[in-house]
């Protein structure tokens, strides 16, 4: 409820069109009325309540002394209580440091945003002075207006709008919402935004002059400029490459980064309060994503690994899905049905094999969707939709945190899709909640790095070995082996676990070692059961496991923190990180440069 309105127009009218204007809205609530307005020399405010019902916005007039003012920006609110008992320090527009807000909608952790205010005093009993105010606080850190907007609105939970003036901006509104219906229409000579169509039919704005405000608009006197969801100010800037700092190589530093990986890729696109991905990429092709029958994930590389995740993961939630290598695609003349939809995974953005690929599918009519690293690539610009991973540039050859991005950004994908089909929103809650506190886990095993180093060296003995795994730790086995192959020129094969006794097993001897992965998963029984044949057989086994995982058999063992079982689809994101490191430090005690593996090229633009 509550009625918003403001324009703009250089036509100086609009504290007048502005009364109007929140008058032909009280539908949506007449407990109180208020308006902030900007003349030549100040800005203004006027409020007054309606406890009885016997007031209208057009009593605002017999609080304002300066009516024929030139007024080039207005700003109106009608109140319908929600926040605090009818008063006129509850009507809005409330006031910040230098910011005036009308707010509708209604802070569910407003007591959360109250503490990141301190010891601040309010005026009011509402959770939209609680707003204006925190963004005021973040805009006086740090100058940035839409990005104190933009961090506030990721922080509130539940369905909101506002529209905001500052003082800084003498010329301009800034709109902003997150859920909550906010509409913009242009007439000859303004821009007026409003809570509702209502405040349009007297205007002759034109339905094809009309926005409907998805996330933040800045609105001047004849033109809005619509913020992207992620602005760059917030991104890992993709281009800049600040050096190795103080690390010996890139790889190690890519590695230590990956906490924030994960953090940038999940930053504002977790909807707590709706157990959802929120993913502006994804946001104009939502409907026909719903039709979807078939997922194809598409990779090379590094790449392939995390589109092998991306298949096991969407089919746990209940999503048909499977992985190609972009490479053997049009071998296998696949059968793709009219409702498949295709998802092309690249750090680069620039790989051929992909490429051809997507040539193919746009070729069938099929939806290309991408999950990529570099902005503007050909990848991301070739597919129809597709969400960045905001990794940052990553420049050892060997791909390390741009793996953990992309599977950081398939696990969104995977709730969005499944939160349209089948998932509760208990359950999408769950999960992004656990995603949350991903990156403090890495950070335990980062700190582990000594040890981990201490095993790779009892590694290095070995010139051949297996990397194993169950289940979706298989996929990881693939990628340490895919790792120590790349930086150490050691032999490494990727073997699901239970595969052993159809053949490997006979390569098991005291000079053929095997890293198995094995939490404390639903799997993790089976899987010692392969490590015993294994031991039993004189082989040597070294062991990435959870901390919770008990076994008396006398194994070199890295302990990753333990994940509750119903979410042991993301031990991947935790397990890679020793296997990483291990073929790091392998390389590094053979005096191999990881960064620069022989061999290979960091992107590859021919088939
Ligand atoms: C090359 C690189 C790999 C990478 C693969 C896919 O082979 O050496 O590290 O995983 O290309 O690259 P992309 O940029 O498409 O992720």
């Amino acid at each position: 409820m509550c009625g918003i309105f403001g324009e703009v127009s250089l036509s100086g009218d609009c504290l007048k069109r502005t009364i109007n204007g929140i008058g032909s809205l009280e539908h949506r609530g007449y407990d109180s009325m208020g308006v902030v307005y900007k003349t030549k020399e100040k800005t203004n405010i006027a409020k007054i309540i309606s406890p009885d019902q016997s007031k209208s916005a057009n009593d605002l007039y017999g609080e304002i002394s300066n009516i024929e003012d030139f007024c080039p920006v207005a700003l109106g609110h009608t109140r319908w209580a929600t926040c605090g008992k009818i008063s006129l320090n509850n009507t809005h527009p409330h006031k910040g440091e230098k910011s005036y807000l009308a707010h509708n909608g209604n802070i569910i952790n407003v007591s959360k945003l109250k503490k990141l205010l301190g010891s601040e005093k309010f005026v009011s009993e509402t959770d939209s002075e609680v707003v204006v105010k925190l963004i005021d606080k973040y805009y006086s850190k740090s100058g940035d207006l839409i990005n104190s907007i933009e961090k506030v609105l990721s922080l509130a939970t539940g369905a909101n709008s506002f529209v905001l003036f500052n003082q800084d901006f003498p010329d301009k509104l800034f709109c902003a919402s997150k859920g909550g219906p906010l509409l913009l229409g242009k007439t000859k000579d303004s821009v007026i935004v409003a809570s509702d169509p209502a405040a349009f039919l007297s205007r002759d704005v034109k339905r094809e002059n009309l926005y409907k405000i998805e996330h933040i608009v800045a609105v001047s006197h004849n033109s809005w400029e619509i913020i992207e969801k992620k602005r760059a100010s917030e991104i890992v800037d993709p281009f800049l490459d600040n050096g190795k700092g103080d690390y010996p190589h890139y790889m190690l530093k890519e590695i230590f980064e990956q906490p924030q990986t994960i953090k940038n890729a999940l930053n504002g696109r977790t909807e707590l309060d709706r157990g959802n991905a929120h993913l502006g990429g994804l946001h104009d092709i939502a409907r026909d994503l719903r039709k979807v029958e078939t997922f194809h994930f598409v990779g090379c590389g590094t790449a392939y690994n995390a589109c092998l995740y991306g298949a096991a993961l969407f089919n746990r939630f209940g999503i048909d899905a499977r992985a190609w290598i972009a490479s053997e695609f049009i071998y296998n003349h696949p059968y793709i049905k009219p409702n498949d939809a295709f998802i092309f995974v690249s750090q680069s953005g620039e790989t051929a094999d992909t490429i051809e690929v997507i040539k193919e599918i746009k070729m069938k009519g099929n939806i290309c969707l991408g999950v990529v690293n570099v902005p503007d690539s050909r990848i991301a610009t070739m597919t129809d939709a597709g969400v960045y991973i905001q990794s940052g540039i990553e420049k050892g050859v060997a791909s390390t945190k741009a793996f953990l991005g992309m599977i950081s950004v398939i696990l969104l994908y995977a709730v969005f899709l499944a939160r349209q089909r089948k998932m509760t929103i208990d359950t999408g809650i769950g999960i992004l909640k656990m995603a949350r506190e991903l990156p403090k886990m890495i950070a335990l095993i980062l700190e582990q790095e000594d040890k981990i180093k201490k095993m790779a060296k009892k590694i290095l003995r070995f010139d051949n070995m297996y990397f194993m795994g169950r289940s979706m730790n298989y996929i990881i086995a693939e990628e340490g082996g895919l790792k120590l192959k790349e930086i150490t020129y050691k032999h490494a094969e990727s073997y699901p676990l239970g595969e052993m006794k159809h053949g490997p097993l006979a390569l098991i001897s005291p000079d053929f070692c095997s890293v198995v992965i094995a939490p404390n998963d639903s799997v993790y029984a089976e899987s010692l059961v392969g490590i015993k044949e294994i031991l039993c057989r004189n082989g040597k086994v070294f062991i990435i496991t959870s901390d919770d995982y008990d076994f008396d058999l006398p194994l070199d063992n890295i302990r990753i923190p333990a994940l509750p079982q119903k979410y042991e689809f993301m031990y991947p994101f935790l397990t890679v990180i020793p296997l990483q490191l291990i073929s790091y430090y392998i390389a590094v005690e053979l005096g191999l440069n990881p960064d620069k593996p022989r061999n290979l090229a960091k992107s590859v633009t021919v088939n």
